[in-house]
């Protein structure tokens, strides 16, 4: 039985919607020619190659190492009890990540080097971030480092810029505090970065293979205070991955 748009009514529009949304239609990209894509709801239709390389360009941004920019939960091998209530504290926070980005509370990670540390600190931004979130990994050398170089004459960018960009993202992680990490002008920085976050009520990782004492010493007990007001933290007891 044949039916006029009429007849059919809203329903039947509403299918031939869909089809249409299913459906691949032939476009131009000033980059890269003619290709087929999809069209969304709001009408335009993205081309495959461009959506990829922004993918790619957001992932460069997070600063997240290559090597951990596709890790999740799901590679992370839980052969102990221990691993599995670290797994699950860090699942449990990218999947609360709204809670504790209105608090302000972050997490201190500490263990040994090989431990998964910046892995599951990374699955936890990778989360994060698949759900529209800004994240920025940064090693604290390289965190404390930036700001430091913008106090040379030649400098091109202010301090304050620098600072800036470690305020911004919803979640920033501070990765291997070791032991020659330290000078008082570096814990006053990285207080400088800490202190701006909470001010922020932005949350801040910091992983170390440092036990809480020498954590303390390195950072700085304002910096540590800070850390600690509402973070959480995890043990890594047990012994490289790779071992
Ligand atoms: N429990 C685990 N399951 C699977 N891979 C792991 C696990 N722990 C560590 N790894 C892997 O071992 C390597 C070292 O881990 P990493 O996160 O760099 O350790 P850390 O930051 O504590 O030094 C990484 O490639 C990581 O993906
Ligand atoms: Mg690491
Ligand atoms: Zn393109």
């Amino acid at each position: 039985m044949k039916m006029t748009m009429q007849e059919a009514g809203v329903q039947s529009q509403k299918i031939s919607g869909q089809e249409e949304s299913a459906r691949l239609i032939p476009a131009e990209c000033l980059l890269h020619g003619t290709f087929l894509g999809h069209q969304s709801q709001d009408g335009r239709i993205e081309c495959p190659k461009c959506a990829a390389n922004k993918a790619k360009r957001d992932a460069l941004e997070t600063g997240i190492p290559f090597r951990f920019i596709a890790k999740s939960w799901n590679d992370f091998v839980t052969s102990r009890a221990e691993h599995e209530t670290a797994l699950n504290t860090a699942k449990g926070y990218a999947e609360n990540f709204d809670e504790a980005l209105q608090e302000g509370a972050g997490l201190v990670f500490l263990g040994k080097v090989g431990t998964g540390k910046t892995h599951l600190a990374c699955a936890i931004a990778n989360h994060i971030r698949a759900n529209g979130r800004k994240v920025l990994y940064s090693t604290v050398r390289h965190a404390v480092g930036s700001i430091k170089n913008t106090w040379s004459r030649d400098s091109h960018v202010s301090e304050a810029e620098v600072l800036g960009k470690f305020f911004a993202p919803d979640l920033l992680i501070l990765d291997e505090v070791g032991v020659q990490f330290g000078s008082e002008a570096d814990r006053i920085v990285l207080y400088d970065i800490i202190d701006g976050r909470y001010g922020r009520v932005r949350p801040t990782i910091i992983a170390s293979n440092l036990s809480l004492d020498g954590l303390q010493r390195a950072i700085g007990l304002r910096s540590m205070d800070r850390m600690r007001e509402k973070g959480q933290l995890i043990l890594f007891n047990w012994k490289s991955h790779r071992q």
